[in-house]
């Protein structure tokens, strides 16, 4: 079910839900979230059924503002401080130690903790009404990306509504502003990491954290998992493949007038000799991209296209976050 996330008594309606042990759909900056008390193992139990994700996979918890996050966390280091105080609320997740007895369902039973504060409105009052509830405060909300486990993060209620039970309460907050996940900086070691880019560029984040960040590629594969860093996952129905824009052109010019059930997504304006072959522009801007990219692949998968073709993304800091949805998408 469908709700005006800016009307106050659907915020009322889905902190009490939520206060009662079940799950709301919420808007945030990024994408939609899939949203539980983060500390009512039974509702956490309930997401990673929902959306058929392994109980070991951690879930990140937001939280309405910085000082919660001592609540969460046993230990924050300065770079973290630093980072929060930077971009919170914003598209970031930090992942720190997380204090003994606290959200161990949430966490996948990690001793660490995945907290993010976001800037959406209607998340923000969602939070804040959680924090105020007169049957006690609900501090934070466990929430996966509101999709299926492996396949695209919704960045609209209705994409929201079209993988789950038709009961569940989405809060309607219009078209995410930034469209791809939070980066994902872990904390937990000496030297910041970055798992999971996000629309935040490395520059800015290492700017901010004041030591060098360490990418993901240097990553230990000993560090707690990410399902966010597997390497096939945000996958689109149909085969995705990466192509440069000239071996795009041949791609088409060899298919001729016979292309069918085929989509192509490219910067580079393309001839194609077949009017069957569903054609998309993207856009120039990598900010505007990341804004669309999900819709985009799943209007492809809704028009019933069997292979996606893309031109890959300029390898420029800027694209990191776009560069990585597709990759890992084409993997899958
Ligand atoms: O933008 C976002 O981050 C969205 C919105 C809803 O906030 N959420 C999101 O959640 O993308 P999800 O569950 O789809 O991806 C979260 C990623 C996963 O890859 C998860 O494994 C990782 O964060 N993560 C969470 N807690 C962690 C922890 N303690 N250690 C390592 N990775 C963690
Ligand atoms: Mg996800």
């Amino acid at each position: 079910m469908i709700v005006d996330g800016n009307a106050p008594q659907a915020i009322a309606q889905a902190a009490n839900t939520l206060a009662a042990g079940e799950l709301v759909a919420f808007p945030t900056e990024t994408v939609y979230g899939l949203g539980a008390d983060a500390e009512n193992d039974d509702a956490i139990a309930n997401i990673f059924a929902a959306k058929g994700r392994p109980s070991d996979h951690p879930l990140i918890v937001h939280i309405a503002n910085a000082s919660l996050v001592v609540y969460f966390a046993s230990s924050v280091p300065p770079f973290a401080h630093a980072l929060m105080n930077a971009f919170w609320p914003g598209p970031l997740t930090l992942i720190l130690p997380r204090r003994a007895g606290v959200a161990q369902a949430s966490a996948g039973g990690q001793d660490s903790i995945g907290l993010r504060c976001p800037a959406h409105p209607v998340a923000q009052a969602l939070l804040h009404a959680c924090l105020n509830l007169s049957s006690g405060p609900v501090r934070g909300l466990a929430a996966p990306s509101a999709n299926q486990f492996g396949r695209v993060s919704p960045t609209s209620a209705q994409h929201v509504l079209a993988e789950f039970a038709p009961q569940l309460l989405v809060l309607d907050g219009g078209a995410c502003p930034v469209g791809i996940e939070s980066a994902i900086v872990d904390c937990t070691r000496a030297r910041p990491v970055l798992l999971r880019p996000g629309m935040l560029t490395a520059a800015q984040l290492e700017r901010a954290a004041g030591v060098p960040v360490v990418p993901a590629k240097a990553y230990d594969p000993t560090a707690p998992r990410a399902s966010g860093t597997l390497e096939a996952h945000y996958a689109p129905r149909a085969k995705l493949r990466l192509m440069d824009a000239d071996a795009l052109q041949s791609a088409l010019d060899l298919l001729g007038k016979d292309g069918k059930a085929i989509a192509v997504y490219s910067r580079a304006i393309l001839r194609c000799a077949s009017a069957a072959v569903l054609c998309r522009r993207m856009p120039d801007d990598a900010g505007e991209v990341a804004r669309q990219l999900f819709a985009v692949l799943r209007e492809f998968d809704a028009a019933g296209v069997k292979l996606i073709w893309v031109e890959v993304p300029p390898d420029l800091p800027e694209w990191a976050g776009v560069r990585d949805r597709l990759q890992r998408a084409a993997a899958a």
